[in-house]
C-alpha cells in the first residue's frame, strides 16, 4: 500500500467509535513523529455537530486522551477524494460507504478498521451506544490494537 497521509475513520453516529479511533491514531502517530493527518465522519446525520459521548471521552480520558474538541459531522462523497484512507468501524458503515463511491479505483479507499486487528480480524468494532461504560472499554481495546498494527505498517512503508 502507498502512504497514506490523510484518514478518515467513520462510524454510525460519529460520537462514539470513530471520534475514540481518531483520538487514538492522531496521539499515536505523533509519538511517532508520522505526518498523519486524521478526521472523523458519521454515516448518519443524528449528532452533526456534537462533542465526543460523554462515554467516549470518560474512557479516552481513563488513557491520558483528550478528544472533546471533535464535533460529528456526516460522511459525504467528495471524502472519497479528501482522503487516502477510509476506515469504517463496522460492516453496515462501509456498505453506506460504498454505496457512495464515486468510482471502483476511489471505493478501494475504504476498509473495515479491524482488517488492522491481531485479535479480531475483520470484525465489527460492536456499537457501543446502548450499553455501559464496559462496552467503551472493550471499543477501546480493539482500536488499540488495530491502530497500532495500521501505524506498524504505515510506518515499514515510509
Ligand atoms: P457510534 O455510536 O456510531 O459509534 O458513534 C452511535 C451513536 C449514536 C447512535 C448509534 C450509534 N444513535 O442511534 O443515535
Amino acid at each position: 500500500m502507498a502512504s497514506p497521509q490523510k484518514i478518515l475513520l467513520v462510524c454510525l453516529g460519529n460520537i462514539c467509535r470513530s471520534p475514540m479511533a481518531e483520538g487514538l491514531l492522531r496521539e499515536k502517530a505523533r509519538q511517532r513523529g508520522l505526518p498523519i493527518t486524521t478526521d472523523s465522519a458519521g454515516t448518519g446525520g443524528y449528532h452533526v455537530g456534537e462533542a465526543p459521548d460523554p462515554r467516549a471521552q470518560a474512557e479516552m480520558r481513563r488513557h491520558g486522551l483528550d478528544i472533546s474538541d471533535l464535533r460529528a459531522r456526516r460522511f459525504v462523497r467528495a471524502d472519497y477524494e479528501r482522503f487516502d484512507l477510509l476506515l469504517a468501524m463496522d460492516g453496515n458503515n462501509l456498505a453506506d460507504m460504498l454505496r457512495l463511491a464515486p468510482s471502483g479505483r476511489l471505493a478501494a479507499k475504504a476498509h473495515l478498521m479491524l482488517e488492522w486487528s491481531a485479535v479480531a480480524r475483520g470484525r465489527d468494532v460492536p456499537d457501543p451506544w446502548f450499553g455501559g461504560a464496559e462496552g467503551f472499554n472493550e471499543v477501546y481495546r480493539l482500536l488499540e490494537d488495530a491502530v497500532n498494527n495500521l501505524l506498524d505498517e504505515l510506518a515499514a512503508d515510509r
